[in-house]
C-alpha cells in the first residue's frame, strides 16, 4: 500500500502521496499542493526540494556515498576512465567495446573546431575571464550545428550521440583555445593520436616549436580529476541546466548556462578560492593558525574554503579519493616543498578537530584538493573553475536529455513568497520625495 503524508491547513486535511526512490530515499509529494489548498511551500535555497526524479547520480551526503548510474565512485576511479565514465552517465550502461571505439572515434573526428570560431576568440578582451569564454563559446557552438541545437526536443534528442560527443570532444579544446587566447598565444589543434587528457594538455601547453607530452602521472592525476567531477546530482549548476532546458532549449544553450552557474566561488569557484586563500595566508606570514580562529567568526568573506557542502555531512568521498592520488602526483612531478601544500594540511588537520568544523559537519569537498592537484600540473588558477566545467559536462547532458525525453515533464517555475510593497499609486517625478 502507498504511503500516504496528511497536511493540515486551515483545519482541512490534505493527503499527500509518498514517492519512495530506488535507494529507498522519501518525499512528500506536494505536485497539486496548490491547486487543491492554495498554499505553496518555502524552501529558500532548496534544501528540502526534490526538483525532478533522476537515474543519473545517488548521494547519500550523510553515510558519504557517491554512485554514478548505480557504479560507486571508488570502483570508477580505481578501473574506468573519464572517457568511459562519461560514456557510462550520459547513456546509462557502461560501454560494450563497440560502442566504445565509436565514441573514441566521435571524440577524435570532432576534437577540432571550425575556423570561424577561432576567430571568435580574438573579439575577446585580454583580460576575460576562461569561464566567460567557454560559456559564450559554448554557446555559439549550437549556432554552428543548427540541425543538432532546433529547440526542439524531440528532434535535437535524434541527434544526442552526435551533439553529445561533440560537446564532450570539442569543450576541451575551446577550453584549451580561451586560456591561449587569454595569453595571445597561437592555438595548438588536437592531434589525432593523443587520449582526451593528454590532448587537452598538449593543446594547453605545446608551442609550435616543441610537442607537450605529458607525463602519464600528470595525464592520470588530470583523467582522475574529470572523472570525479563528472556528475552530482542536482546542484547549483545541474539545476540550472535543468532549468533552461525545461523551457525547450537545446543542449548547447543549457550546458552554457551550467558553466555560468559553476562560476561563482560557493560553487565551482571554490577550487580557485581555496588557492587565493592559501596564498594570502602565505603572504600574510600565516601559517594557517590566525587564519581558522577568523573563519570560526561566520563571516561569509572569510570561510574556509573548500570545506563544507550543501549535501555532504560527511568527508565527501572525493576528497577522500583525490587526496589519496594527490600524493601520488606530487611524487612523480618531483614536488617535494609546497609552502601552500603545508598550510593545506595544517588547516585541515585544525579544522578536523576543531568543535567548530566538527558540530557543523564541515568536511573537506573535493575543492579542497583539487586545485592543489591542477596547480601541481601547471594549471593556471584562471583556468580551475574551466577543468570542472570540462569534468562536468557528461553530468549536464545526461540531465538535459532527463528533462528532453520527459514528454510529460513541465517548464521549471517555482513560486515565491512576496513581500515587497502593497498596491500603491504612481507618483509623477515633480511630486515624488
Ligand atoms: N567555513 C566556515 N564556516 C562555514 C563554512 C566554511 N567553509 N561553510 C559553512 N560554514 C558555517 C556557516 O557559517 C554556518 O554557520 P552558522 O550555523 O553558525 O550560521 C554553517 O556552517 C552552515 O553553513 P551554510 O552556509 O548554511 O551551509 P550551506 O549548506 O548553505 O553551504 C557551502 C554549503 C556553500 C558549500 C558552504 O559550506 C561554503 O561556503 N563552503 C566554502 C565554499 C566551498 O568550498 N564550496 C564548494 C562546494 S563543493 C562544490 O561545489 C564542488
Amino acid at each position: 500500500m502507498n504511503e500516504t503524508a496528511t497536511l493540515t491547513l486551515d483545519n482541512k486535511a490534505f493527503p499527500l502521496n509518498v514517492i519512495v526512490g530506488t535507494e529507498g530515499e522519501k518525499a512528500v509529494d506536494i505536485r497539486n499542493l496548490r491547486s487543491d489548498s492554495g498554499y505553496v511551500t518555502y524552501d529558500e535555497g532548496f534544501g528540502n526540494t526534490g526538483s525532478c526524479q533522476s537515474a543519473v547520480t545517488f548521494i547519500d551526503g550523510e553515510a558519504g556515498i557517491l554512485r554514478y548510474r548505480g557504479y560507486p565512485i571508488e570502483q570508477l576511479a580505481e578501473y574506468s576512465s573519464f572517457i568511459e565514465t562519461a560514456f557510462l552517465i550520459i547513456n546509462g550502461e557502461l560501454p560494450l567495446p563497440a560502442q566504445r571505439k565509436r565514441f573514441s572515434q566521435l571524440l577524435t573526428e570532432n576534437a577540432p573546431i571550425h575556423s570561424g570560431m577561432e576567430h571568435l576568440f580574438e573579439g575577446f578582451p585580454a583580460e576575460a575571464h576562461p569561464m566567460a569564454i567557454l560559456s559564450a563559446m559554448l554557446n555559439t557552438l549550437g549556432s554552428y550545428y543548427p540541425r543538432l541545437a532546433t529547440n526542439d526536443h524531440q528532434r535535437d534528442l535524434e541527434k544526442y550521440e552526435d551533439a553529445s560527443a561533440i560537446i564532450i570532444s570539442k569543450v576541451r579544446t575551446l577550453a584549451a583555445y580561451s586560456y591561449r587566447a587569454s595569453r595571445g598565444l597561437p592555438y595548438i589543434h588536437p592531434r589525432r593520436d593523443l587520449p582526451y587528457c593528454e590532448n587537452f594538455l598538449h593543446m594547453m601547453f605545446s608551442t609550435p616549436y616543441e610537442p607537450y607530452i605529458a607525463l602519464p602521472e600528470v595525464a592520470q592525476a588530470l583523467n582522475l580529476f574529470l572523472l570525479l567531477h563528472a556528475d552530482h546530482e542536482q546542484n547549483c549548476s545541474t539545476s540550472t541546466v535543468r532549468m533552461v532546458a525545461s523551457s525547450g532549449a537545446n543542449l548547447f544553450a543549457s550546458a552554457a548556462a551550467g558553466v555560468c552557474a559553476l562560476w561563482g566561488p560557493l560553487h565551482g569557484g571554490a577550487n580557485t578560492a581555496v588557492i587565493e586563500m592559501l596564498e594570502s595566508i602565505h603572504a600574510e606570514g600565516d601559517d594557517g593558525t590566525k587564519f581558522i580562529e577568523q573563519a570560526k567568526l561566520g563571516k561569509a568573506d572569510k570561510r574556509l574554503m573548500g570545506f563544507g557542502h550543501r549535501v555532504y555531512k560527511h568527508y565527501d568521498p572525493r576528497a577522500k579519493i583525490i587526496k589519496e592520488s594527490f600524493y601520488s602526483a606530487l611524487a612523480s612531478l618531483g614536488i617535494k616543498n609546497d609552502p601552500l601544500l603545508d598550510i593545506a594540511m595544517r588547516l585541515e588537520a585544525a579544522a578536523l578537530k576543531d568543535e567548530y568544523f566538527l558540530a557543523r559537519k564541515l568536511y573537506p569537498n573535493v575543492d579542497f584538493y583539487s586545485g592543489l592537484i591542477m596547480r601541481a600540473i601547471g594549471i593556471p588558477v584562471n583556468m580551475f573553475t574551466v577543468m570542472f566545467a570540462i569534468g562536468r559536462m557528461p553530468g549536464w547532458i545526461a540531465n538535459w536529455k532527463e528533462v528532453a525525453a520527459n514528454r510529460k515533464g513541465r517548464i521549471y517555475r517555482p513560486r515565491q513568497i512576496y513581500v515587497g510593497a502593497n498596491l500603491r499609486d504612481y507618483v509623477p517625478p515633480h511630486q515624488r520625495k
